[in-house]
């Protein structure tokens, strides 16, 4: 599965990206809010740390707005994903963006259909928002599991890009249901390394070898 990171903070992404463990970057209207930043500026620095796809969202909401923001997104480089919403406005842009050569990351994801209409609009990604399925009772990971059902039927190549995590649990079982991508916000990305028994482990090698001397000579 590949890992995406979920922000539009440049820092965050330069530390993480430096792991080589990052494929790509999601960002939003609201990740954007939270920078502080201009948003086309921070876009750029983001596809200078990252070659994978930087999935930038447009803010209009009619098709001819959205065509006029990508435009302006595709000239940033050319790792960047056009992020539109799932609207009928959406799907239609995405449609003349795909036929285009861009890469479309189809946003707002919370309904099976919603992502099979999206992959028959040649999206290259689907957002489906597991966390804020969550918080209203219902099951993300069930859409997880839908999506990748009706993609596996019909052989189509929309990548399932698992969005609005919150747990490592959710990673977790987004690998598990087959989804492509996982995007994961900088605090949970820092701990997908964490076990108990890693640190236990690593201490009692290092206090053996002390105790004991034993070093590694070249
Ligand atoms: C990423 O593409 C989504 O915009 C993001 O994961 C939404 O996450 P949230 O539900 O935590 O805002």
């Amino acid at each position: 599965m590949k890992i995406f990171l979920d922000t539009a903070d440049v820092a965050e992404i330069r530390e993480y990206a430096a792991s080589g463990l990052v494929d790509g970057v999601t960002t939003n209207p609201s990740l954007a809010a939270k920078t502080g930043k201009d948003y086309v500026e921070s876009l750029k620095e983001i596809c200078a740390l990252v070659p994978g796809p930087i999935s930038a969202e447009v803010l209009a909401t009619d098709f001819d707005g959205m065509m006029a923001q990508a435009k302006i997104f595709q000239k940033i480089a050319p790792n960047i994903a056009i992020k539109v919403p799932l609207t009928w406005d959406g799907l239609k842009a995405c449609r003349a963006l795909t036929d285009g050569g861009a890469q479309v990351n189809v946003t707002l994801c919370f309904s099976a259909v919603q992502a099979m209409m999206a992959a028959k609009a040649g999206a290259a990604f689907i957002s489906p928002f597991i966390g804020r399925l969550d918080d209203i009772g219902e099951d993300g990971m069930t859409l997880i599991r839908d999506i990748r059902a009706i993609y596996d039927n019909y052989g189509f190549k929309t990548e399932v890009l698992a969005a609005s995590i919150r747990s490592v649990s959710h990673v977790l079982h987004c690998a598990l249901a087959g989804a492509d991508v996982a995007t994961i916000p900088t605090a949970i990305f820092k701990k997908l390394l964490d076990h108990t028994l890693t640190d236990k482990g690593l201490a009692a090698f290092i206090a053996d070898a002390k105790k004991a001397n034993v070093t590694i000579k070249g």
